[in-house]
């Protein structure tokens, strides 16, 4: 199959990669010029476990090609995936002007085409808030005089997590396609043919379903942890242990463990704007939803959790200003280099403003942060250099390489022995012993 992917992001990229992986013929277009010359050059702009390597085989194979040329892509393919951006807006909103654009230009590339040429298959992979199909196929309709241009608009979310991405789209738990045409449905099913063959995965329906879906399953995703960080809040009131309590509650299989871990808060691309763009248009259609509100609530008050802990430690210290603390993590989640609402922005922030100084370590995520802070943080080369001479450590991204630190090692370099734990991984009993103050979520 030929497919245009539109937005190379850390979307289109990964469905991009493994689309070619399987042997179409992809044509990656993003305006930004920088990233697509490094792509040409076999090198990855963003950093995603696996992904240069599955390029650097496409490249070999010649199964994908770059470029800024939307009309040269656009002419060699059946499928054309909308992956580009649709961030929030200042009141909250989907901003859907890149979306637009493209659709405009599809639009004015479908009207080159003869009217006997192939149907094609517009398929929209960005989140999106229910009706943008309709408003895409409109715009599209809208830019053609040409008769007979077969064309079908497609809802298809994309489910993937950063760090796990290409696992999650090449091997997903379900394919979801919102289509209305039966040759839309049957194109979309022969693309996918090579993801599903173990069982079937792909679940059609309209596409004001599908688009509901993907912003429904963000939302309770995000439900989940802001309803276990206000457990863990609830057991830091009592003394109690929210580790413990966990436990008790998540092995009720009715519960269950997953997305149930207290942590500093929900950040990344994608939960924070989803949630409160299906909050603005639910409201626009007359309906507040008042759980969603609160769990956007939540996730506010739970990013500076830490930093308010970070606070109480020092004021019985000699105050937080002039002191400097060590922060291990800085993307929003492991196994990525994106920062996009990461609990690390809203803490250094609330340091820097403090008066504290910041020394940060990243595996992947420091030049990202860097393009944020700038030379307000020291940016250091290992995660023992971030603690040298420090006055504590706050530890907000739960990357393998500070799991099981050397405490003995750590210790010696801080010069108050204190350790911020945003995600519950260190045994407070045992790092106490150690000689640390422990300051965990929910944990007494
Ligand atoms: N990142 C995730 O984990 C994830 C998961 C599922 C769904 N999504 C959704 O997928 C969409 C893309 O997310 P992302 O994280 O890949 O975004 P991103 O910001 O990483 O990438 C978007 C890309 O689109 C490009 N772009 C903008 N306008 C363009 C145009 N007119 N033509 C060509 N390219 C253009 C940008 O230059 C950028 O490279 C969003 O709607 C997001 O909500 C993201």
């Amino acid at each position: 199959m030929k497919i245009a992917v539109i937005g190379a992001g850390y979307v289109g990229l990964t469905i991009g990669a493994v689309f070619a992986k399987f042997g179409n013929t992809v044509y990656i277009v993003d305006v930004d010029k920088y990233k697509i010359d490094m792509l040409t050059a076999g090198e990855v702009p963003i950093f995603e476990p696996g992904l240069t390597e599955i390029f650097q085989g496409a490249i070999k194979e010649k199964n994908v090609s770059f470029t800024t040329e939307l009309s040269s892509a656009l002419d060699n393919s059946q499928f054309y995936f909308i992956a580009v951006g649709t961030p929030q807006t200042e009141e909250g909103e989907f901003d859907l002007s890149f979306v637009k654009q493209v659709a405009k230009e599809i639009g004015k590339e479908l009207n080159t085409l003869s009217s006997n040429s192939e149907h094609k298959i517009i398929v929209i992979k960005s989140t999106v808030p229910p009706g943008t199909n309709r408003l895409v196929k409109e715009m599209i309709s809208s830019q053609i005089t040409v008769p007979n241009i077969r064309f079908s608009v497609v809802s298809n979310p994309e489910f993937l997590k950063e760090g796990m991405a290409i696992k999650d789209f090449g091997s997903p738990d379900r394919i979801v396609i919102g289509a209305e045409s039966e040759v839309a449905r049957d194109m979309m099913e022969q693309l996918y043919h090579p993801f599903a063959l173990k069982r079937d995965k792909i679940i059609f329906m309209k596409p004001i379903n599908a688009e509901l879906t993907k912003v429904i399953a963000n939302s309770c995703l995000a439900t989940k942890i802001s309803f276990i960080n206000e457990a863990a809040n609830i057991c830091d009131a009592f003394d109690g242990d929210i580790l413990e309590v966990r436990e008790g509650v998540c092995s009720d299989s009715r519960i269950g463990w997953d997305f149930y871990f207290p942590s500093v808060g929900y950040g990344g691309s994608c939960f924070p704007k989803d949630i409160r763009g299906l909050m603005s248009i639910s409201k626009m259609r007359g309906y507040y939803p008042k759980i969603l509100q609160s769990v956007d609530e939540v996730n506010n008050v739970q990013k500076l959790y830490l930093a308010k802990k970070i606070d109480k430690f020092y004021s019985d210290h000699g105050g937080l200003s002039g002191k400097t603390i060590a922060i291990w993590g800085l993307s929003f989640k492991p196994r990525t280099d994106d920062i996009r609402e990461s609990a690390a922005i809203f803490t250094i922030q609330h340091l820097l403003s403090k008066g504290a100084k910041v020394r940060a370590y990243d595996p992947k995520a420091m030049k990202n942060m860097e393009k944020e802070f700038g030379d307000k943080v020291k940016f250091c080369g290992s995660k023992y250099e971030a603690t040298q001479g420090a006055d504590g450590l706050a530890l907000l991204t739960e990357w393998d390489t500070f799991k099981a630190p050397d405490f003995q090692e750590l210790k010696s370099m801080l010069n108050i022995a204190v350790i911020f734990d945003g995600r519950n991984l260190y045994d407070p009993g045992m790092v106490k012993s150690l000689g640390f103050t422990y300051c965990g979520i929910g944990r007494g």
